[in-house]
């Protein structure tokens, strides 16, 4: 028995498709993150999880610690369902002055999504507080709903810390494209402050305040599950926004995103969840986007999200290796970068069983049955593509866009690329480690 136990253990996280440097739960389904938030020196991620099965269902809160967002750990459960409901997503933040009058450490807010199990038949979904003293190993719930039902299946509560009008801001999902944001002083009780339409979106919301890069100004960001997002202002009431809706996000697996709080340097890191691919035969089933680093620039455009991946990912990083025309064997985990002059013809990056085109006449990089757009900068494009095994992220001018997409393994991974312009161009790439081994 000890011994079967071990040979299990041992083949977890080497699975034919399991990601090696993506986010997935050791066993079980695994959806939106939830609970972002850095606290004395752990990044937690939180997610929704069936620990019983790999489809959706059963909806608890996973829960992984990483120290530097590349190499995770997975603890028990965090919030496990009760007679209120399974546990839909939400969010987690530090309590500095413990304005809960609770002494907790951090503070998760999460749905309660009644009449999704049988202890909570008939009840309807709420929003819903659970704390821990002990950074997250362990859990309270405060046992009654700080928000009742208001429409549907409301749901998804970000939570967020205004140092301006001095409150807690939370944004809700209510139902069609229609959000709420909240306020309130001591987490517990909430007052209703707008309710807005945001076209396109649904669930989900996020909201943070980041600096215009390069200036002292700061801006306000308003996003949905899909990415979709609108600068803007807030003034302790209202979000007003004063961008049309952009989305750095072409790609088709990129959902339910949120960002850390509490990051350390004031950094704002985003995590997704890769929505589709097919593990099976797994014991878990889909995977977490690369985490990445938002920043807001001005562009000759307005006011631009860009998202990159982050640098701590080096620490997974090989020796560097030139790209050329001809086809380069690779390990099934690469870190690409390119950088051309986008000149009249096209630049094709083929890797594995995958093409990334780049059209320098129509400004449009096409990759995974995507396209987006994408202008040169002062002449040149630098494409950079983290692949996976079970993944393809590309990101286009360190950030302007990116596109993340499932993909599926293959026997003999390879790398080429096909330029117009070889003598001007840098192309290489460098091997990855895995995160789960190194
Ligand atoms: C988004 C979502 C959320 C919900 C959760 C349930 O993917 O539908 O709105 O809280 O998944 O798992």
């Amino acid at each position: 028995m000890l011994l079967l136990s071990l040979v299990m253990t041992q083949a977890l996280y080497s699975e034919p498709l399991r990601p090696q440097f993506h986010f997935t739960a050791e066993k079980g389904w695994l959806n939106d993150p939830n609970g972002l938030v850095y606290h004395e020196g752990e990044y937690h991620l939180f997610f929704q999880h069936n620990p019983h099965g790999t489809q959706w269902g059963n909806m608890t809160w996973g829960h992984a610690v990483s120290p530097d967002l590349v190499h995770w750990k997975q603890l028990p459960n965090a919030i496990e369902p009760d007679e209120l409901g399974t546990i839909y997503s939400g969010s987690a933040i530090v309590d500095p002055r413990d304005d809960s009058g609770l002494g907790a450490d951090l503070i998760a807010f999460y749905t309660a999504a009644g009449g999704k199990n049988e202890a909570s038949k008939g009840k309807p979904f709420t929003q819903c507080l659970a704390f821990s003293k002990d950074k997250g190993r362990t859990w309270t719930k405060l046992g009654k709903p700080i928000i009742p039902h208001i429409v549907h299946e409301n749901r998804d509560p970000k939570v967020v810390w205004d140092p301006d009008s001095k409150q807690w801001v939370m944004a809700l999902y209510l139902d069609g494209e229609e959000f709420a944001f909240f306020t309130s002083k001591n987490l517990r009780d909430w007052t209703e402050q707008q309710r807005f339409s945001m076209p396109g979106v649904a669930e989900c919301p996020d909201l943070f305040s980041i600096p215009v890069q390069g200036t002292k100004e700061r801006k306000w960001v308003f996003t949905g599950a899909n990415g979709r997002y609108w600068v803007g202002s807030f003034d302790g009431k209202l979000f007003r926004p004063e961008s049309s809706p952009r989305q750095v996000e072409f790609g088709a697996h990129n959902y339910a995103v949120q960002t850390y709080d509490n990051a350390p340097e004031g950094r704002r890191i985003q995590i997704g969840w890769m929505n589709g691919g097919s593990f099976e035969g797994m014991p878990f089933n889909q995977q977490m986007t690369f985490p990445c680093e938002l920043t807001l620039r001005k562009a000759s455009d307005g006011l631009r999200l860009y998202r990159y991946p982050v640098k701590e990912i080096e620490k997974l990083w090989g020796a560097e290796q030139a790209l050329s025309s001809e086809r380069t064997k690779a390990t099934d985990l690469v870190d690409i970068s390119l950088d051309f002059a986008a000149r009249e013809t096209r630049t094709k990056l083929k890797v594995n069983q995958h093409e990334v085109v780049y059209d320098p006449i129509t400004h449009v990089v096409t990759a995974l049955g995507r396209s987006a757009p994408l202008a040169p900068e002062k002449g040149r494009i630098k494409l950079r593509v983290l692949v996976d095994r079970m993944s393809v992220e590309l990101f286009g001018n360190e950030g302007r866009i990116s596109m993340s997409t499932c993909s599926s393994p293959v026997a003999e991974p390879s790398i080429s690329v096909e330029t117009p312009e070889p003598k001007t161009m840098r192309a290489v790439f460098r091997p990855l480690a895995s995160a789960w081994k190194s």
